[in-house]
């Protein structure tokens, strides 16, 4: 059996990360994992301030040492002057995956008009996919479900390992199987 794939979650919060909120982005996105991956799979979980310094550093130390083949951020994707994430990944980021954002700003505005405030993004590092969300709990599911049939080819073609999704939620599209 291959080794668990290793999936970085970055919550972004400057209230979070000082414990004055409790979590609620990174165990939603922990559980659509958990749902949909049939895969091993170990996590590793952070907490940081909207500082795009810390981002940046967290975002490098999971893809380069860590070895995540994915990393997905919840929050800092508005427009407010703290949120920055979008910057952060851009900045970690050698290739941008714009069609991302595009397909989860478009799926979430049938739950949401204000879908649109969210600049969430996606790029490669390496072999290492870091794809946005925006920080609401609910906004989790709703725009993972727009592309995560995606990412398992997506992590194929970066050299990252094989993962298998359960098709009772996800059936993962790999063009040409
Ligand atoms: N997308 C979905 N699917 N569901 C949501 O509730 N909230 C929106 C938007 N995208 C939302 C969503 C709102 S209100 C904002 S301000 C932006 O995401 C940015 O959220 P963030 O700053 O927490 O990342």
């Amino acid at each position: 059996m291959s080794a668990p794939a290793k999936i970085g979650i970055v919550t972004v919060s400057d209230r979070a990360s000082r414990g004055e909120y409790e979590d609620r982005g990174g165990p939603a996105v922990r559980a659509y994992l958990d749902r949909v991956l049939k895969s091993p799979i170990d996590v590793i979980a952070h907490i940081v301030a909207d500082e795009t310094g810390l981002i940046v550093e967290t975002l490098i130390e999971l893809s380069d040492q860590a070895g995540c083949c994915l990393v997905i951020t919840t929050g800092g994707t508005g427009p407010a002057p703290r949120d920055v994430t979008p910057e952060a990944t851009a900045a970690v980021c050698e290739r941008m995956l714009p069609g991302f954002g595009e397909a989860m700003r478009t799926e979430s505005l049938r739950f949401v008009p204000t879908a649109i405030l969210s600049r969430q993004t996606a790029g490669t590092r390496g072999s290492c996919l870091i794809i946005n969300l925006p920080g609401s709990p609910k906004a989790i599911s709703e725009c993972l479900d727009a592309v995560f049939a995606a990412v398992p080819y997506c992590i194929d073609l970066i050299g990252g390992p094989c993962l298998a999704t359960d098709p009772e939620h996800i059936t993962a599209f790999r063009p040409g199987s």
